[in-house]
């Protein structure tokens, strides 16, 4: 590692011998305090050591950018540009390697990746445009899907507490990923399970991984021969010629990324709780606004999968060698005094020039999406809650330990229900459930009113998956 001139401080002529490990007790409490240490001891760029490897961590808002818009074709995504992966000297059990080798767009570039993209844009399109039938289904899915799960955590009283993280936020989205995934109920069920256990990264990851790909491969097969209006059918559909091998391993991104904004949610929730002029006017404007704050402040994609430098690049106060990689640091980035000094943090509208939805010719296709699910994850609960506020205070939450999102491991609140008044016409469907179940929670959870509008009636007493969340509530 050669390094460059730094006028703050006096230029080392070497290389550090051993990079500080990124990710310490310090870093899952409070990254920013750990995004300014290295940022005042190394500039804009550190060297840092991920998980037992030497990575560049960018850390600075014009430096994150420009990597990822990528103007000159500096930087690849592809692992085979990893100088220490090409000589073999990657440890076979770092732990992050099976991420890296999914190998789907992500980590793509040039044509093959220019069209996968335009079939995740033409794939994504239905259930984003909200004239599409799709997208209208799937949002009132997701209404039901919160009420729900508000109903099954509700059931122990019209008062008590709750992790919203694992009773609501996270699920929630799985289910919506389930549900575009168009697999059948019971199958759609252990695939959700499957997904926590993978992006747990416990020790059943690997299985669960691969009976995840088993799964992906067997649903492209099916939905081949006979498609339906869902995202394997759309995304073979936009790209016929795509293999089964490529169309499971596009599948699998699926569930992360909904897991994201899963973490999405739970920060907004605590945005909110925090925010007592956001909790009073919960309009989906106020919520919009909030998500995009949250985006800023928190953003749940915090460190982004890497890049790895075709030549040697000046960067910060260092040259980066040709074959090492970086790890963008959005979060970082975000707290870039550059950037973050030229925000006013008084306006009604925050600012949208952030990279919480990445940027380039990788930047998030599903963001509409995301907002949207959240938006009404987050208005579904408020309206089901009269009174929600933190069982701890919100400096001492517990965040899942990960090197590349911001997401909490639990939300515990203490929440009392709301009597919803009557709906207006247009919505009563919908918000019969609310009503219902806001009255005698246990009966609403358990009622065909309460369940997704294409499950069998009564069955979120019965799946495994319901019991499961079901014991979460009895563990209390
Ligand atoms: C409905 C859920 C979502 C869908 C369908 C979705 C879709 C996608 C897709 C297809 C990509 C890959 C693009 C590529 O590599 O070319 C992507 C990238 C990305 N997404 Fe999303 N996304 C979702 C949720 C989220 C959430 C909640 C966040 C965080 C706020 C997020 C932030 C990002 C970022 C930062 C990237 C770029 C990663 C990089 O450049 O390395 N996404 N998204």
């Amino acid at each position: 590692m050669t390094r460059g001139p730094w006028p703050q401080q006096p230029p080392a002529t070497t290389a550090p011998v051993s990079a500080e490990p990124l990710l310490t007790r310090d870093y899952d409490a409070d990254p920013a305090l750990v995004h300014e240490r290295l940022r005042e001891t190394y500039g804009p760029v550190a060297p840092v050591d991920l998980l037992g490897v030497p990575v560049w961590f960018v850390m600075g808002y014009e430096e994150v950018l420009r990597v990822l818009q990528n103007p000159g074709g500096a930087w690849s995504k592809r692992l085979d540009n990893w100088k220490m992966n090409a000589e073999g000297r990657l440890p076979a059990d770092w732990p992050l390697l099976p991420v890296f080798q999914v190998n789907n767009s992500t980590f793509q570039e040039g044509a093959t990746l220019n069209r996968l993209r335009a079939a995740w844009t033409t794939a994504l399109a239905p259930f984003q445009d909200y004239g599409h039938p799709q997208a209208q289904q799937l949002e009132q899915a997701v209404v039901s899907h919160a009420d729900d799960l508000i109903g099954v955590l509700a059931e122990g009283g019209a008062a008590g507490w709750a992790d919203l993280a694992a009773q609501y936020a996270r699920p929630l989205p799985l289910m919506v990923a389930d549900r575009m995934l168009g697999f059948t109920a019971a199958r759609g069920e252990d695939v959700v399970m499957d997904i926590w256990r993978m992006l747990d990264a416990g020790p059943d990851a690997a299985a669960a991984f691969e009976r995840l790909y088993a799964a992906m491969t067997e649903l492209g097969a099916a939905k081949r021969e006979s498609p339906g209006e869902d995202l394997p059918s759309y995304l073979i559909n936009a790209k016929p010629d795509i293999t089964l091998d490529e169309l499971a391993r596009e599948l699998l991104m699926l569930p992360g990324l909904l897991d994201f904004t899963g973490s999405l949610v739970c920060n907004v929730v605590v945005e909110v709780i925090a925010n007592a002029g956001v909790r009073e006017s919960l309009s989906a404007g106020a919520i919009d606004e909030a998500v995009n704050k949250v985006a800023l402040l928190n953003p749940p994609m915090a460190n982004l999968t890497f890049r790895y430098a075709l030549t040697d690049v000046k960067m910060g106060n260092y040259t980066i060698p040709a074959g090492d990689p970086v790890m963008l640091s959005v979060a970082a980035a975000h707290g870039d005094p550059r950037f973050a000094g030229a925000i006013d943090w008084h306006a009604i509208r925050s600012t949208r020039a952030h990279l919480a939805w990445g940027a380039g010719p990788h930047s998030c296709l599903g963001q509409v999406l995301a907002t949207r699910i959240a938006v009404i994850a987050v208005q579904r609960l408020f309206r089901r809650f009269s009174k929600v506020k933190l069982a701890l205070p919100a400096d001492q939450l517990p965040w899942r330990p990960s090197p590349f999102m911001r997401s909490l491991r639990s939300l515990p609140v203490q929440y009392e229900l709301a009597r919803v008044p009557a709906p207006p016409a247009d919505t009563a469907a919908a918000e019969d459930s609310d009503a219902q179940t806001a009255a005698t929670p246990a009966a609403g959870a358990a009622s065909g009113a309460a369940s997704p509008a294409d499950e069998p009636a009564g069955k979120p007493s019965r799946s495994p998956l319901w019991s499961f969340l079901r014991g979460l509530r009895r563990a209390r």
